[in-house]
């Protein structure tokens, strides 16, 4: 029996129990996906599927693009494997360099790890780690924001904000708070990029610290866009306003760049969109175009000088991972990264926004639309919920979508979310548009 055919069985796809996914609906009707290339996914039947989701948030170059698969078929034949603790390896600080320096200001070191998720927990650790050391012992509250998602470790739920991915797994880590998330549909609905209402929601960040005092507040994380819980672009001038909150306060901030870095918003990093420095960045997804697991976190000079300060032989970070700065992601990161610039992608897709945005748009008329975001080349469009519940509508939409549009989006809630890698054309971009508006036309 073929690995296609046996794959293809039902009976053979009990054991993997699926991250996210109603195992039992996906298993009596699957969404296999076999193979890929540049703005497409094919099943093992051979059927395209436009990938309007580049992946899930990651394939921003396109998939299986033939610079990327050279770099990692040459590593894998080179070298698989070097231990990031002790010893090094040069395209490990081959690729920091060049991450650092697409951030701005003086984000200049990089911490490498596999994955958003662990993105997110390190940069939470360092934050913890670099008071501690400074002698602000009191300083380990965390605050991320309603809405917000950082990944599944305990750090990324605890100041993450969705409460699917909190409620069943106990008490978190303590002395976490929230700020009030940034969506208001009376106010903003169908705005184009950042919405002008909303700046103001980052105060409650004053009051927070009126409640708790600024001695026992560490950082402060949140999304320049908050992607999985449906892409709320930030306000006008609400980020700045945060930078300006955690200056007066020495609270340190971390952008979570899991989703908008790598040119999703039309830049290398969100933070230069917006033209903040945070403190930390974190990243992953778009670093490799999703070829092969890797994430990071970028941080300012003066954290990382404030670990490393001497040449004593002792460690500097007691924190670290297996497979960071694995060599073929590496590999895969530093052929990503050329192709982002000989291609122009991260400023391809800011021209781009606005043509993607009026087309996006055009989705307004549809039955159910309740509001339409869009903000460099991200969409989302929220319909009305079923009767039986919430996401129904849009589940029987992806399903649609899948098996009689070849297409993939990407669900929150009652919500499509979609991102096309940025190499997507202009006929591809209308016909999103149009596959999406023919399926919401049947749902309802
Ligand atoms: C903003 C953000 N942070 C963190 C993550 C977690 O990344 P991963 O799934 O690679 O752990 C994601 C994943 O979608 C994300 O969107």
């Amino acid at each position: 029996m073929s690995a296609y055919s046996s794959a293809a069985s039902p009976n053979d796809l009990e054991a993997f129990f699926m991250p996210f996914t109603p195992n039992r609906a996906f298993k009596a009707r699957p969404r296999l996906l076999s193979r890929s290339k540049d703005m497409h996914y094919y099943t093992p039947e051979g059927r395209a599927v436009l990938d309007a989701t580049a992946g899930l948030w990651c394939a921003n170059a396109g998939h299986n693009r033939d610079p990327i698969v050279a770099a990692i078929q040459a590593q894998a034949a080179e070298m698989d494997f070097a231990p990031p603790f002790q010893y090094g390896h040069p395209k490990a600080f081959a690729v920091s360099a060049r991450i650092a320096a697409l951030a701005p200001g003086d984000l200049d070191h990089v911490f490498l790890c596999n994955s958003g998720s662990e993105a997110g927990d390190t940069a939470l650790k360092i934050a913890l780690a670099y008071h501690a050391t400074k002698g602000n012992a009191t300083r380990t509250r965390l605050i991320g924001r309603e809405r917000g998602y950082h990944g599944v470790g305990f750090g990324g739920i605890s100041v993450g904000g969705m409460s699917p991915n909190r409620k069943l797994f106990g008490s978190l880590l303590p002395g976490i708070d929230h700020l009030p998330h940034t969506y208001n549909r009376e106010k903003q609905a169908f705005s184009k990029g950042e919405p002008e209402w909303g700046a103001e929601r980052a105060d409650a960040l004053e009051n927070l610290v009126a409640l708790h005092d600024a001695s026992t507040i560490a950082a402060v994380i949140v999304e320049p866009m908050a992607g999985s819980t449906g892409a709320i672009p930030a306000p006008v001038g609400y980020l700045k306003r945060l930078r300006e909150i955690c200056d007066k306060y020495g609270i340190l901030l971390i952008f979570d760049e899991v989703i908008t870095g790598f040119g999703r918003l039309g830049y290398a990093f969100a933070a230069e969109r917006y033209g903040v420095v945070p403190d930390m960045i974190t990243f992953a997804k778009g670093v490799t175009s999703g070829a092969v697991p890797m994430g990071g976190v970028l941080v300012r000079k003066h954290i990382y000088d404030t670990f490393v300060k001497s040449d004593d032989p002792v460690i500097d970070l007691f924190h670290g991972y297996t497979y960071s700065a694995h060599p073929l992601a590496c590999a895969a990161s530093l052929a990503t990264l050329d192709l982002y610039r000989e291609e122009g992608l991260f400023e391809r897709a800011r021209q781009m926004e606005p043509i993607w945005a009026d087309a996006f748009h055009t989705l307004r008329s549809k039955p159910g639309v309740l509001d339409i975001r869009t903000v460099g080349l991200v969409g989302a469009v929220d319909f009305e919920s079923r009767a039986d519940g919430v996401g129904r509508r849009a589940y029987e939409g992806m399903e649609r979508l899948f098996h009689e549009e070849g297409m993939m989006v990407r669900t929150a809630g009652d919500t499509f979310a979609v991102s096309p890698p940025l190499i997507v054309s202009e006929s591809q971009m209308g016909e999103i548009v149009e596959k999406m508006g023919r399926v919401l036309d049947k749902i309802f």
